[in-house]
Formats: C-alpha cells, structure tokens, sequence
C-alpha cells in the first residue's frame, strides 16, 4: 500500500468522515452573519476551535479541511490548529484553490484558479501539518451548460493540481461540484455529472496521477432545487452509484461526498441509502460543511461561549453522519 493510499485510508475509514471547515472568510462572513455574530479572525476560530476541540472528532471525524486563516491560527490551549487535530486522530487538510473566477471564452461559467505558485504553498502547508488537499470546480447546469470549455478547463486544473499535491507527499481531494441550483430532472443531474466525472479522470490518468493515492468529492445525483421533480433517498442512491460505478477507476480508494445545500437530514438520509445499497468496492462516506455545523452554528450564535453545549450538538450531527456512512442511520436516532 502506497503511503498516499493510507492516509486516504486513515481518513475514511471506519465510517468516519471529513469535516469541510475550509470556508474562506467571505463565505464565513456570510455565515456568522447570518446568525448575527460579527466576522472576526477570534469569532471564526472559537467557533472552529469548539469543532475540533469536541469528543466527537475522536470517534466520527478521520480528516479536516481548513482555510488558509484557520491553518496559521493557535488554539487557546496554544496548540497549532493542525496540532489541536492530529492529537483527536484526525488529519489536517487545506484548500488550496484560490476560488471560482469567470471562465473567459464562457462567462457564464467559472474556472477555479490557483496553480500559480502552488508547489511552494504546498510546502509551507505540508511544514505546518497538512497531509490532504482540497481544490473545488463549480459547474451549473442548463440547456448549454457545463459546456466542453468548462468541463475540460476545470478537468485539467483538477489534474495539474492533483500532481503537484502528490509530488508533495499529500493526498488530493478532487471536487467536481455539479450545482444543485435549477429546474432540471435528476436523470439531466446524471448525465452531466457523468460527463463532468469521466472527463476529470482522463485528465487525471494523462497527468499520471496515482489514483490510489486521491479522494473523490462529488455529488449527489439529485433533482434540481426548483424542479418538481420529487426522487426518494433510494432513488438518490441508485443513480449515484450508477454514475460512480460507470466513470470512477476502481483503484480510487474512497468517494465523500459534498453537502451542497442539502439540509443536515437529507444529507444524512441520503448518505444511509447510498451505504446500504453500496455493492462497489468504494468507501462511501461524507465531507460536509454544512450538513454537519448548520445546528452547530445556530445553537453557538445564542452565546458563543457556551462551548460544551455547542460541542454536543456537533457531536450528534457527527455522529448520524458516521452511522449513515455504515448504512446504519434511522430517522428515530435522530431525537435519542
Ligand atoms: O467545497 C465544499 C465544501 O467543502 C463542502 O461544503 O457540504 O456545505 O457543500 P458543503
């Protein structure tokens, strides 16, 4: 087993999962917002810090993404963040996509940028404790979208990013996120997942890439958010599978998949279905950001230093995310 390959193992294993807390500090601006707490570099790491410093992470949590910000911070305990992390056994990760820009040629769409002077932040990342990545494309679907421009500009981004984070000893996550905004059906979010998924492994085969040694992060197939469209979480589970199982290389270790919008419940409901019915070879767990602090959040926002109160409620939420990542998750764990 290739050292790439255990640390994806390390982190996805045992029903364990990855808690995406890589929000950059617009977005968690957004957030804190939301619930009326102000946006400060204090704010984002006590309600960070609460996360990683819960019980929960021992037992649910094999791997966290961070932020640039959060990466650099010291914990009150004055531990490092990927300090505080390492000791609960999970791995420290980093996004180190600089974001989704206006894709030139298509300016409906977007490219996510940021190979420029990506090997040397590699290395500052790994000094500080990382050992995975994330790098995130975006793509919405419409009659005309994602076009081939998008579609292969993002698959060779994906790839020449995967590369690098290998050559620097770390495991990278692949996230081609299909958006769930818009009316189409579930079977149009198949086919253009599909598309999307069997582009960004050529890319990432002609890059060389040691597919052993990476972490799909895909979606869900679902229905489009404003489509009448209404499928079951077993309908949810057999197109996803269907679609992995037709365009993911077997060597691929493990899949966790992104939220995007789901709420905490579906996120989970669907994850259970998708485990219950997993006859591939692939570890099927979760890398969430709000499907597991959406609560979280709302309950701290009430008094940010209720910390063991708050830490209780991540714990659950991560807790049913792990059950359903085994297929054991029931609505009535939810209220025990
Ligand atoms: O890139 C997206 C995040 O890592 C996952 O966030 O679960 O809220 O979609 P989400």
């Amino acid at each position: 087993m290739s050292q790439l390959n255990k640390i994806a193992k390390n982190i996805l294993s045992n029903g364990k999962g990855i808690l995406a807390a890589d929000e950059s500090n617009g977005t968690m601006t957004k957030r804190l917002e939301s619930v009326n707490v102000p946006s400060s570099p204090e704010n984002r790491l006590l309600f960070r810090e609460t996360l990683f410093s819960s019980d929960g992470m021992k037992d649910f949590i094999g791997g966290v993404i961070l932020y640039d910000e959060t990466i650099n911070q010291v914990a009150s305990s004055k531990q490092t963040i990927p300090e505080l992390i390492s000791a609960t056994g999970a791995i420290p990760g980093v996004k180190v996509d600089t974001g989704a820009k206006v894709l030139a040629g298509s300016t409906e769409e977007k490219i996510t940028e940021g190979l420029d002077g990506l090997r040397e932040r590699l290395q500052a990342y790994y000094k500080l404790g990382a050992r995975f990545t994330k790098w995130r494309c975006v793509y919405n679907i419409s009659d005309k979208f994602p076009s081939k421009l998008s579609i292969n500009s993002n698959a060779h981004a994906l790839a020449r990013y995967s590369a690098l984070v290998q050559e620097c000893g770390m495991v990278p996550i692949v996230e081609p996120e299909v958006l769930m905004d818009g009316g189409h059906t579930a079977e149009t979010c198949f086919n253009k997942t599909s598309e999307v998924i069997k582009r960004c492994f050529e890319e990432l085969m002609i890059h060389k890439i040691d597919l052993s040694g990476i972490i799909l992060k895909p979606n869900m197939i679902l229905a489009g958010t404003t489509s009448d469209e209404k499928i079951s979480s077993g309908e949810v589970a057999k197109l996803t599978l269907k679609c992995l199982k037709e365009n993911v290389p077997s060597e691929v270790p493990g899949i966790a998949f992104l939220s995007g919008g789901q709420t905490e419940i579906e996120a989970t409901e669907n994850l259970n279905s998708i485990n219950k019915n997993n006859d591939t070879n692939f570890i099927m767990t979760y890398s969430y950001g709000r499907a597991l602090q959406k609560s979280a959040l709302k309950f701290w926002s009430k008094d940010i230093n209720n910390i063991k109160g708050t830490q209780k409620v991540f714990n659950h939420r991560a807790n049913m995310c792990t059950l359903a990542a085994q297929g054991k998750w029931t609505v009535e764990l939810e209220s025990q």
